[in-house]
């Protein structure tokens, strides 16, 4: 088991927006998580990836790899999201000024590899992504469905064990959207990470392995 979710709770200004949400996921597989706007979903995904904190309760337990991360501090949070969490968002969140290289090398720099065996896997994750002719460019040239693309090689360069997507197709149209998806079964098959994936797409949802319905805070 790659992670093990237990008892999550998180409040806002006194506001309950997750209850008692608990959750396993497996490396090599891919879990849609489906809900209605407002359900917790972008909560959830954030406090699985270390962007927030639940609330502080006993029964609570968010292990991944093994260990736990309610113990870790700051610092070994943002090594741990740097080196082993990949994270792609409804926006793609390209560096503008940076070509589609230099943006996935990005990631790869801060973990202070050396440049060469960063761009050289970065060149190989643009060939599976069928994109080795947009290399060089910047945001701007790139299509909708490429920018996203593009923002999965980037989550990708560390060879994360995990990759956490908040509706990444959710500005794509319905062929651009499949397109993405067939490529995440692709990466898990090549890579062996797990994609926990937050979609409104009810046709991608039913190409995940499972489906995790989250409802008013609550997983169905
Ligand atoms: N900073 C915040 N303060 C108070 N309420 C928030 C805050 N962020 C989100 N919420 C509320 O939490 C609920 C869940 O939000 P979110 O996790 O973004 O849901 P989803 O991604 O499923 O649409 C919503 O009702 C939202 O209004
Ligand atoms: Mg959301």
């Amino acid at each position: 088991m790659l992670l093990k979710a237990s008892h999550i709770y998180k409040s806002k200004q006194e506001v309950d927006i997750l209850k008692d949400v608990s959750l396993e996921l497996y490396s090599s597989e891919i879990v849609a998580i489906t809900g209605p706007s407002g359900a917790g979903k972008t909560t959830l995904l954030n406090i699985l990836g270390t962007l927030e904190k639940p609330n502080q309760r006993t029964d609570t337990t968010l292990d991944f790899n093994g260990s736990s991360l309610l113990t870790l501090s700051e610092q070994q949070l943002a090594k741990l999201r740097n080196q082993s969490i990949g994270f792609v968002f409804q926006h793609h969140g390209l560096l503008e000024e940076f070509t589609a290289i230099e943006n996935i090398c990005i990631p790869g720099l801060i973990m202070k590899k050396p440049k060469k065996v960063v761009q050289e896997y970065a060149y190989e994750l643009l060939e599976t992504l069928g994109l080795t002719h947009r290399a060089h460019h910047k945001p701007q040239a790139l299509s909708g469905g490429e920018k996203q693309r593009i923002a999965v090689a980037r989550a990708l360069i560390n060879d994360p064990k995990m990759v956490l997507a908040d509706e990444p197709s959710g500005n794509l149209d319905t062929p651009n959207a499949l397109q993405l998806h067939d490529l995440f079964h692709h990466l898990v098959d090549q890579l062996k990470c797990a994609f926990l994936v937050v979609t409104h797409n009810d046709e991608i949802a039913r190409k995940s392995d499972r489906i995790l319905v989250l409802r008013d805070g609550e997983m169905e």
